[in-house]
Order: structure tokens, then sequence, then C-alpha cells
């Protein structure tokens, strides 16, 4: 049967207190309504509506997918009239599964069980056990254990209030029973709202059942109205991705201690010590180690390399056996060939390392190309900006660079050149040459210390 999904994502939010409209606040790194649409498409429907209101242009503008069809709900007048602006955009003979852009956990698994249970003469509703029902709708069943009716929090008595199995709100149903149902609601309750679980009752009324399933976790179906609600889904998300991980045979020094803002690719005997934070598009080939406390976004790391503490690698790849940190920084455009070694505080920009080369302390090396087994000593820049241009730096393969170096771009260090420590180099040098540029050292005879005046 053709599939439809309605997602509500009109609510304003107001307890974010952000001016950032609440769907769009980022968990994992990416808007919460992104986490819904993704796991929508997972079931593959033929239609995908979401019902936007309060900053509505400014969610269709962070999302921008072109699969979506957006429906305005000027007012929030309730569940009920939400879904009453989507069915427009639905197809009669479809069933249609109802979620929320603010309960981003939902899992395939849970959904796809959710409308197997859709016949002709029944509906499916995602319930959960909870301990403190409070604030949520509460499912009435019968002495039979059928489901009679959801009765909302504010309009319930107290012995249906003492019901402590709620309405999650996510449901599938008939689109043409939906229609039909969705006219009929009134917004006579406490609330003055037109309540989407008001269905429930005519369904019951007119014969249906009501076919009830639970999700595998409570987490899932868990709403973000608060900060910290989300802080407190986010950690879950986080749990959820580092179990992934540890499935694929990664090792997690603590699995509470790790962020994953995007997607990790991962080889076999991965280690990822603490404070580990990976973003956007991550790749990490057989036995690589990361290091406590690194911060890696959109980086492709080779077989066997070595990260240690503290680095900041993005927009990079480090290729095989390479080793780099502790307390390195990797910038965009950077490309380590096989068994480099990079070391503290070493700042890398758009450059190219050869195999084996070495820059093990106190550098800059930006918009440079550094052959094979160079050694950068300590304390080596490259002067690649003049205050208007960059330019680059090259660096033949056995180059040797004294420590303290200065290379002012452009300039080319040939292959096998020897650089003299402290030297300010602004010329090429010759290939297999020493090359230096040095004031020369003074002794001064007889000078003597200032001593401290005796008042
Ligand atoms: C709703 C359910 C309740 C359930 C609870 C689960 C109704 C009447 N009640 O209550 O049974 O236990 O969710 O969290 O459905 N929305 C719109 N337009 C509106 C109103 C709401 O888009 O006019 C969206 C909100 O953005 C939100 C969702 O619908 O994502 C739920 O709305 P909310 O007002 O929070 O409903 P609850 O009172 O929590
Ligand atoms: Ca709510």
């Amino acid at each position: 049967m053709e599939l439809n999904i309605v997602i509500l994502a009109a609510g304003q939010g107001k307890r974010m207190k952000s001016d950032l409209p609440k769907v769009l606040h980022p968990l994992g790194g990416r808007p919460m309504l992104s986490h819904v649409l993704s796991t929508a498409r997972s079931l593959q429907p033929e239609r995908l509506v979401v019902v936007h209101g309060h900053g509505g242009q400014k969610v269709i503008q962070a999302i921008a997918d072109n699969d979506i069809n957006w429906v305005e709900q000027t007012e929030q007048l309730g569940t009920g009239h939400a879904v009453e602006q989507a069915i427009p955009q639905l197809s009669d003979n479809a069933v249609v599964l109802i979620l929320y852009g603010d309960i981003p956990l939902i899992t395939n698994e849970t959904l796809s069980g959710l409308v197997s249970l859709v016949t002709e003469d029944s509906f499916a509703l995602l319930t959960v056990h909870v301990d403190e029902p409070a604030g949520y709708g509460r499912i009435v069943r019968d002495a039979k254990q059928q489901v009679q009716y959801i009765k909302e929090e504010k309009d319930a008595s107290d012995k249906e209030r003492q019901s402590n199995e709620v309405n999650t709100g996510i449901m599938a149903l008939s689109v043409a029973r939906l229609n039909v149902w969705l006219k009929k609601l009134e917004n006579n309750n406490a609330q003055g709202e037109f309540y989407l679980t008001d269905i429930i009752g005519m369904a019951v009324d007119e014969g249906l059942e009501i076919k009830t399933m639970q999700p595998q976790c409570v987490d899932e179906v868990l709403g973000i109205n608060s900060k910290s609600q989300l802080a407190y889904l986010e950690r879950s998300f986080q749990r959820r991705q580092a179990e992934g991980l540890m499935r694929q045979g990664v090792t997690l020094l603590d699995p509470a201690r790790i962020d994953i803002r995007g997607e990790v690719r991962v080889g076999q005997d991965v280690t990822l010590d603490v404070g580990v934070v990976l973003e956007g598009e991550v790749e990490l080939g057989d036995n690589v180690y990361i290091g406590p406390n690194c911060v890696i976004r959109n980086t492709k790391i080779d077989n066997g390399v070595q990260v240690f503490a503290m680095c900041i690698i993005e927009e990079a790849k480090l290729g095989r056996d390479s080793r780099v940190g502790p307390f390195s920084r990797i910038r965009p455009g950077t490309q380590l060939a096989e068994n480099t070694h990079i070391g503290n505080f070493v700042e890398i920009k758009n450059s190219d390392i050869g195999d084996e080369s070495k820059v093990n302390h106190l550098s800059y090396v930006g918009d440079s190309t550094v052959g094979k087994r160079v050694n950068i000593g300590a304390g080596t820049i490259t002067c690649n900006y003049d205050g208007a241009n960059k330019h680059r730096t090259i660096i033949g393969d056995d180059a040797f660079i004294g420590s303290d170096t200065q290379l002012v771009a452009p300039v080319e260090v040939r292959e096998g050149s020897t650089i003299g420590a402290g030297s300010t180099i602004t010329q090429d040098t010759p290939a297999d040459q020493l090359s230096l540029s040095r004031s020369p050292q003074k002794t001064i005879e007889g000078w003597k210390r200032p001593v401290k005046k005796k008042i």
C-alpha cells in the first residue's frame, strides 16, 4: 500500500528561549528535523509532507530538500488542525504515518513495525509506558484491554490520569478515514484545541480496532521542548552511535565520552580515546589510534595512523602510518603522504608533505609542497603571506631545514639542500649545498653586566 508521511513541525518551541525555530536546533550536529526526515525517508514514502508554522521560512531555507511538500499552518490550533492542513497533499488511498519534528530519535524499525499493523479495519498507535505520565495524553483501555480513547491530561479524570500508558502522538492509518474524522473534530476541551487524539474514540465508535505497539526504547519517542531535554537526547543519540561503532569493532576507551556529528567510516582495530569529536565525513582506516581530546572534521585517515592527544584536524588526508601530535593543528587542504611525523605545536595548512618527512616541533608550514624524507627543524616558519597575496614554498626531497628558519615565499629549497639554523631564506637554494643567512657572532671584550644602584 502507498505510504505517505506527515511531520508536524509548526510548534513555536517557546521553552527553548531561542530565535532559532525549535526543529532547527542541532542534535548530533544537524537539525533535529533532519533526523526525523532521514528516518522518514528510510521508509520510502511516496509523499513526504512537513507542516511548518512559526519561523517556517527559516526552516524551509535550512532544510532545502526538494522531496518535501511544505504546508503552512498559520495558527496553531492543535494537532488535529495541523494534520488537516496536510490532507490536500496526501493521496486518498494511502496509509499516512504521523511524525513530529521534535521527536528526533524514532527509528526505522519501530515505524516499519507500526505501519505494518495497519489494515482495512484497524489503525496503529504507538504508545509507551512511563513512570511519570504527567503532561501526556493517557491511553484508556476497556476490561478486555482494547483501547477506547485517548484523554489529554488537562481533560482527564483522576481515574484516567492513573494510566501510565501514554500517547506518543505517532500513529498510522488510512488517509480516507483520517480525512472523515478530522472534519468531525471539535475544540470544546480544556485547551480549546482541535486534538488529533480525539480520532481514536471516533475510530472505536465505528468498530475499528486500535492496534498498539511500543518502541524498543523510551528515548525514541521523547519530544524536545527545552534545552534540558535537548541535552538529554543528545547524550542518548551519542550513546547510540557509540554502540554502533563498538558493534563494528571499534575500541572506545569510554563510550560516554565520544561525540559524532556526522558520518564515520571505520576499518578494523580502530581505537578512540576519550573526548574525541568527529564531525562531517570522517574515514578511519585499519589500526588507527586517536588520542584524547582530538577534533577531526571531514578528514580521511589511512591505515596505521596515530594521532596523539589534543589535535585539531580538518579537511585533510593523513597517509598510512603517519604520526601526528600531541598538540598539532592540521588545517584544510593538507595531505600527509605515508609515514610522516607531525609533532607538537606544529600548524600545517594547505600543504603536501611527502613520504617520511618530519615537522616535529613548533613550526608553521603553509601553502607548501614538501618532498620526501625532508626534515624541518624546530621553529621553522613559511612566510607565505605578504599582506596581500599568498605564495608557495617548495622544498625538494631530502632537504634539511635547520631550526628557526624563515622561508620567505615564493621560494624553493632544492632537493638535498641544507639550510643553516636561524636563516632567513629569500632566494631559491641550490641542490645539495649548505645555504644560510646569519649575522656573524661577535664578542664584546671587557663588557660588564650592569649592577643595581645603591641608594
Ligand atoms: C500531544 C498529544 C498527547 C501526547 C503528546 C506526546 C494531542 C492533542 N496530544 O500533546 O496525547 O501524549 O503529544 O508528546 O495531540 N503541533 C503543530 N501544530 C499545532 C499543535 C501542535 O504543529 O497546532 C505540533 C507541535 O509542534 C509538536 C506536536 O505537534 O511537535 C505536539 O504538539 P503539543 O502541543 O506539544 O502537544 P502535547 O500537548 O504535548
Ligand atoms: Ca509536547
